[in-house]
């Protein structure tokens, strides 16, 4: 070799030895974290902060909450990680090293769900105004770590955060999603599962169905034939079956431990076979009904003129709101084909007098708006724009949940194995590309509480099949309730979710892969 081919050979390996020295990871930036919903505000710093053997996550003071939502953290970290990260409590900064968990209670900006973090090379530190905060910042933090975060049994680090500054706070107070277990049984580990999973999007309440023409789901304890016998079977003829009030307790306990409101909802005046099954009074020739396992919709109703049904619901009511700290009752009101409308509508109005009554505020589906929308009643937009638009015209406040952009049980395309299509077809893009300010032209942000996804449970039953439905879509429904309308966009989004197609794997969710996204992921730290 030539002296000047020597130099070349030696050039070309400096240059493809520093080409291949890389490591095999992108250089920290956290503006470029997948996070799901994406945060109002990113600033990256470069650099990063390492969990090592030496972190420990440190609490302000001595409050049982602070510690709880430490601990909560610890455990989502330890498992996967192999780290021994244990909960301790301060007046003061933490060593390096550490995270820190604060209430600052000054940041207005950040309200009640909002919170700062900071992450440098020396520490993560989380402040909010409120424990829901630094719950919901928690998941931004498990969301910036690799993936495999999420896994149960120890995996191999590096465990690294990206430096910088995230602030972040929702953009409506209502974020939710709802499980109909009345057309299909969901046990109460179904359900926590569904917690979690609606925590990790920082969603904050969950609506339960628990009632309909197919089951009775919910124990009251004054009319117990309801479970004994209208809870006995499901669509299809399964064997059905209800929570117990402890039952039902655990679930809204395990919500509230993370920020969840459990919204519990009783249909009537139609929706109510199974009632009217168990129940031979509420029926208007005082004859019970056969219990059904179809899928109609529209054909049952109370016997709207009878008192002894007003004292039934009232027992129903004053059981559910004792049991219940979340501000709202769901009463349902929809597709009440059976009713009259001159009974529909005083039988809505005295119903809902029930419920405030018993302490509480009313949520309804926006067929409510056709009678006196009470004080505080919030109406539920589902099908009819005009009955929302009443509702607004009267006062009230809306939860967005239009069944052609929103309902989870609208199949994803003609090929879907679940689902039903009655409303739309509900791909991945469709689902995310809408604004709930922009959809109704009468109803404007500020008549709006939020945004929920139902899922309704007519051709599904069991977790794997009900998540095929719920995910990726929630996601998207989460992002649409969180993250402001300017900041979101479809070719942005389906990237982020691409990478969290590794997260759904490692939390063993059986997601639907749909071809609108590139199930591929950068997630290489
Ligand atoms: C509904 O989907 N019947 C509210």
């Amino acid at each position: 070799m030539t002296p000047m081919k020597f130099k070349f050979f030696v050039q070309s390996a400096l240059a493809l030895s520093v080409l291949f020295s890389q490591p095999a990871c992108t250089p920290s930036d956290l503006s470029k974290e997948n996070m799901i919903p994406l945060p109002v505000s990113i600033v990256s710093a470069g650099g990063s902060f390492n969990l090592t053997d030496q972190t420990n996550i440190f609490v302000q003071g001595e409050s049982a909450e602070m510690k709880q939502i430490g601990q909560y953290l610890a455990d989502k970290l330890n498992p996967s990680t192999g780290l021994t990260i244990k909960v301790k409590t301060t007046t003061d900064t933490p060593a390096p090293g550490n995270i820190f968990l604060s209430i600052s209670g000054k940041d207005t900006e950040l309200g009640d769900e909002g919170y700062q973090l900071t992450i440098s090379d020396k520490s993560v530190h989380l402040e909010a105004n409120k424990p829901a905060g630094l719950f919901h910042g928690i998941q931004t933090i498990r969301q910036i770590l690799p993936a495999k975060v999420e896994m149960k049994t120890a995996q191999k680090g590096p465990w690294k955060l990206d430096n910088g500054v995230i602030r972040d706070f929702p953009e409506y107070g209502y974020r939710g999603s709802m499980l109909d277990v009345a057309r299909h049984f969901f046990g109460i580990d179904d359900v926590k599962n569904f917690i979690e999973q609606l925590a990790y999007y920082k969603m904050n309440v969950l609506h339960l169905h628990l009632s309909d023409d197919q089951g009775w789901r919910i124990e009251i304890k004054s009319w117990p034939n309801l479970t004994a016998h209208g809870g006995k079977t499901e669509v299809g003829g399964g064997e059905g079956g209800y929570y117990t009030q402890e039952q039902y307790k655990e679930i809204v306990k395990y919500a509230q431990d993370r920020y969840i409101t459990i919204i519990p909802e009783i249909d009537m005046p139609g929706h109510t076979n199974a009632a009217l099954a168990s129940v031979a009074m509420l029926n208007c020739d005082g004859k019970p009904k056969e219990l059904y396992t179809g899928t109609e919709v529209g054909f049952s109703t109370l016997c709207t003129s009878k008192e002894t049904t007003y004292q039934f619901i009232d027992d129903v009511i004053r059981e559910l709101a004792a049991i219940t700290p979340g501000e709202y009752l769901h009463i349902g009101g929809d597709e009440s084909h059976a009713t009259k409308i001159e009974d529909y509508i005083p039988f809505m109005n005295r119903v809902q007098d029930m419920v405030v009554a018993h302490g509480k505020k009313v949520l309804a589906w926006d067929e409510i708006a056709l009678a006196t929308v009470k004080p505080n009643t919030v109406v539920q937009y589902w099908a009819k724009a005009e009955n929302a638009i009443k509702g607004v015209a009267q006062g009230a406040k809306v939860l967005m949940s239009p069944a052609k952009n929103a309902y989870l049980d609208m199949q994803y395309d003609s090929t879907s194995t679940y689902g039903l299509h009655w409303a739309a077809y509900i791909e991945v893009d469709k689902g995310y590309n809408w604004d709930p300010a922009n959809l109704v032209p009468e109803i404007k942000k500020e008549n709006i509480v939020g945004i929920e996804a139902p899922l309704w449970s007519e051709t599904v039953g069991a977790r794997q099949e009900a998540e095929y439905l719920i995910f990726p879509r929630l996601l998207g429904y989460a992002e649409i309730g969180w993250t402001p309308a300017k900041l979101r966009s479809w070719p942005a989004y389906r990237v982020r979710l691409a990478n969290h197609g590794e997260r759904m794997k490692a939390m063993n969710i059986n997601f639907y892969p749909s071809k609108m996204v590139r199930w591929e992921t950068n997630d290489v730290k």
